[in-house]
């Protein structure tokens, strides 16, 4: 006979079906299909399904902007979405900046030729959010500090971040540097 103080739990079978869900999205100008649990976040099916790891993951709760990607032309954090809802969606990632033997772009060259960087983890998201910045026509001092507000850099204390995205998105870094 069953002891009444044990209490049973139930396991949803592992391979529930109706946790997975078939996507198609656009990634960097490629059509992808997959199969997706629903619990995985998008970071992670970008870095682990993909092999896009030039998306970082850092604090995984929206705060240090490491994992921005662009989702239909805005600025998204990777980290606050799950995989199914970029199902349709048009992604772009650091990736797709300057593909495979192409040349830096020009928000890539500043932060070069301006050491807008140390070790690099936080670049992936600085560029993501410039660029969607620019792409968005409303560049302007005020709406750079806005986007770079927005995402965190434990190394370069920020000036020459700053004078990158002047120099790349408003042709000069002498007023950043300032
Ligand atoms: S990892 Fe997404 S905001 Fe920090
Ligand atoms: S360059 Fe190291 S965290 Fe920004």
């Amino acid at each position: 006979m069953a002891d009444s103080r044990v209490r049973t739990a139930t396991t949803p079978p592992l391979l529930e079906p109706s946790a997975w869900h078939e996507i198609e999205l656009e990634v960097n100008g490629e059509i992808v299909g997959a199969q997706v649990e629903s619990r995985l976040l998008l970071v992670d099916f970008l870095r682990h399904r993909l092999g896009l790891t030039g998306t970082h993951v850092g604090c995984e709760q929206g705060s240090c902007g490491a994992c921005t990607i662009i989702i239909d032309g805005q600025a998204s954090r990777s980290c606050l979405a799950f995989a199914v809802q970029a199902d349709g969606a048009s992604i772009r990632t650091v990736e797709g900046l300057a593909p495979s033997g192409a040349p830096l772009n020009r928000l890539q060259e500043a932060f070069h030729t301006e050491h807008g960087l140390q070790c690099g983890f936080c670049t992936p998201g600085f560029l993501m959010s410039l660029t969607a910045l620019e792409e968005s026509g409303e560049v302007g001092k005020e709406s750079i500090e806005e986007h770079l507000d927005g995402n965190l850099c434990r190394c370069t204390g920020y000036v020459n971040i700053k004078k990158a995205a002047h120099k790349a998105l408003l042709g000069t870094s002498e007023e950043a540097a300032r």
